[in-house]
């Protein structure tokens, strides 16, 4: 794989979390922890506060973190102030401070604020200094579960390409949320629904145009990973109207066929009480290619195989795109794989050439990275280096 000439992960800036600090961050009052370049393998008990961690860098990047959990629950138990998060982050052009959580917010103020180099800032501007990727052990069920969770996992890969596709995503979401309501409403009337279903069908179309353009991406950037990995390749596809739709028809005529089709939709999306059509019911399908079979009717270790597969895609695809190698948060990694799927990933995330944090409850897993990562022990609340 390292041969590869189209593997040009040496272009991209190297960026790494060179100092972490949390404050009444889950089961963590106060931790400060210096971090060296090279990855970090986090082993400890059950309960131990490892997925918590990962969980605080998760907070670094826009979005609700790797467990999309509320502020509330992510607050210490007991806490007197709302938690924080700061982090140093380590990048060619120097050292970026970066901060967020809800500590000296007053009373009922629940956003979440980020700063950076102690200037207020938006989430999506953390874009700007690193790209964090996870691989967590609840999306172990996502090609079964809901198509829900795929959509969702497919709006984060968009982020790669367009760091405007969160903030769209959730504007849409919003404009639906109107429109239904409207449609509830006796008083409602056909002007107020053009009002927001103008808006919506642009914004629904500028979602598929951009998942459509990832779909191409991505599915180029399997095409160029080597064949010999333990990781099988994922064929994935778009299921949504909209999103065929976009690159075969001009943007314009596309919406105009979505904003009509939201026009006639009225009498049954009242009927049914929310709105059946648009880019919130496309779905995101994926085949196990060398065994030409539908991911969700693969076992539960080729489900695993082709997740891991799909993700270190992506995170190629993210690198060259960011020009910068994404942070991996790698929550249980090394548990379900045989040694030799370990030791091809270990020398898969090496390649990628970020910073990789991995836990599991058993340090003799990741024997294999000794020289290559630092090790921490962690235990309630407290990380130790080992
Ligand atoms: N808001 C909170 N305040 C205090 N403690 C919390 C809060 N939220 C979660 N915890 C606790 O944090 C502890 C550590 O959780 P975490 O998920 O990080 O463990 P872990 O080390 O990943 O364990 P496992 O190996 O089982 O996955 C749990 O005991 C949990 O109850
Ligand atoms: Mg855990």
């Amino acid at each position: 794989m390292a041969d590869d000439p189209t593997m040009d992960a040496g272009k991209q800036a190297r960026v790494s979390i060179g100092r972490l600090k949390l404050s009444n961050f889950r089961n963590y009052e106060s931790l400060s922890l210096r971090l060296a370049p090279s990855h970090v393998v986090l082993t400890g008990e059950n309960g131990a506060g490892k997925t918590n961690l990962l969980e605080a860098i998760s907070f670094l990047s826009p979005g609700r973190g790797l467990r999309r959990a509320t502020y509330t629950d992510v607050t210490r138990n007991g806490a007197s102030d709302g938690f924080a998060i700061h982090a140093s982050i380590d990048t060619p052009e120097g050292t970026v401070d970066v901060g967020t959580g809800l500590a000296g917010n007053g009373p009922g103020d629940t956003a979440r604020r980020v700063r950076v180099n102690g200037v207020t800032a938006s989430a999506d501007d953390l874009l700007d200094y690193s790209r964090i990727l996870w691989l967590v052990p609840a999306m172990d069920g996502l090609f079964t579960g809901p198509a829900a969770d795929r959509r969702r996992f497919l709006d984060r890969m968009v982020l790669a390409i367009d760091p405007a596709h969160g903030k769209r995503v959730l504007d849409y979401e919003k404009s639906m949320r109107s429109r239904n309501r409207l449609l509830t409403e006796e008083r409602s009337n056909d002007a107020w629904l053009d009002a927001i279903e103008t808006p919506m069908a642009e914004l629904g179309i500028a979602i598929a145009a951009a998942r459509a353009e990832l779909m191409r991406l991505i599915n180029g950037m399997i095409e160029r990973m080597p064949d010999d990995t333990p990781f099988p390749k994922a064929d994935c596809l778009l299921e949504g109207e909209l999103e065929q739709r976009v690159g075969i028809e001009s943007a314009t005529d596309v919406e105009e066929v979505f904003r009509r089709a939201l026009h006639d939709g009225r009498t049954r999306d009242r009927a049914a009480g929310r709105t059946l059509d648009g880019p919130h019911r496309s779905d995101l399908l994926v085949r196990h290619r060398p065994k030409s079979m539908p991911a969700e009717l693969c076992s539960t270790g080729e489900q695993k195989a082709l997740l891991i597969g799909l993700i270190l895609s992506h995170a190629r695809l993210t690198g060259e795109l960011a020009g910068m190698a994404p942070i991996l948060l790698l929550d249980e990694i090394a548990a379900h794989l045989d040694e030799g799927r370990r030791a091809a990933l270990f020398d898969i995330i090496e390649e990628l050439g970020g910073q990789a944090f991995m836990t599991g409850t058993d340090k003799a897993l990741f024997k294999s990275l000794e020289g290559r990562a630092q090790f921490f022990d962690v235990s309630h609340g407290k990380v130790v280096s080992t």
